[in-house]
């Protein structure tokens, strides 16, 4: 049995080209539909009730005009507040970024002290902490938000001495602790690991969800039988926006290469 029907994928914005990358260098044959709500992020600093909203919206839409298989939620605010939601009301696999990196945080750590940074809408959900506990109830956790994070990797701006600055401020809690290891529990995070490795300095091993999400995803393709039918094949990539296609173009290629050359809008009622 296969499934050649594509992949579908979304984020705030840019954050979950971290996932898409990893998903399209280990799934080559699939076809992937990423839709960026450029138009209406940042997502972090909104109440968890009206993410919700906008993932069942962007679900729907993916389903109904790509006839996607599976959904990845390729953002972790996005999967604290509608994970449980979007698998009971979808007739597709739905996977999140969170159980993913939770794994990989647990298996990455030798002293048990480990470190969540994400959005606040993340952090103050407590969803780490649940899930962290139930992956391993030994392991001490020490979280914090990092408003202002998601903003820098929006505009472009991923190096430099500002997001420096920045960093050292919102890091503080967790180096204070002592973690050994910290999760970068948003997929824009990843784009400044940069900054974050210099200002928590190479002790610390930075883990990020989206390798794992990419083989988590790889799994269930093959546990539910929903791979293409033609391994050998290139897949097709198609982004999608709804804020301005040019800007996630232009930058979405620079940050994910050169898959995305061009991007569709998509006209929601905020945008
Ligand atoms: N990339 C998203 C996350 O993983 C959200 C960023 C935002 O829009 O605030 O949480």
């Amino acid at each position: 049995m296969a499934d050649d029907r594509p992949i579908g994928m979304f984020d705030s914005g840019f954050g979950g080209l971290t996932v898409a990358r990893a998903a399209i260098d280990l799934l080559p044959a699939e076809d992937l539909v990423y839709l960026g709500d450029t138009g209406r992020y940042p997502y972090g600093p909104r109440p968890l009730d009206e993410v919700r909203g906008f993932a069942m919206e962007i679900a729907d839409h993916l389903i109904t005009a790509f006839d996607i298989k599976f959904l990845v939620v390729a953002c972790n605010t996005a999967t604290a507040a509608a994970i449980d939601d979007l698998s009971d009301a979808l007739n597709i696999p739905v996977l999140g970024v969170i159980e993913p990196g939770a794994r990989s945080l647990v298996a990455a750590t030798r002293s048990g002290k480990v470190g969540v940074v994400g959005t606040v809408g993340t952090i103050d959900s407590g969803v780490y902490d649940d899930v962290l506990f139930k992956v391993d109830p030994a392991v001490e956790v020490v979280s914090c938000a990092c408003p202002g994070f998601v903003e820098f990797v929006e505009r472009g701006n991923t190096e430099g001495a500002q997001v420096v600055i920045l960093a050292e401020r919102l890091l503080a809690p967790v180096i204070d602790a002592g973690v050994d290891t910290l999760l970068l529990g948003c997929t824009h995070y990843p784009f400044l690991a940069r900054a974050i490795g210099e200002v928590v300095g190479p002790e610390v091993v930075l883990v990020s969800s989206a390798d794992e999400t990419a083989f988590a995803l790889a799994h269930e393709l093959s546990e539910l039988d929903l791979r293409h039918s033609d391994a050998t094949r290139l897949g097709a990539h198609h982004f999608i926006s709804s804020g301005d296609v040019r800007a996630f173009t232009v930058l979405g290629s620079k940050l994910l290469g050169p898959e995305l050359a061009n991007a569709e809008r998509w006209i929601t009622d905020a945008t």
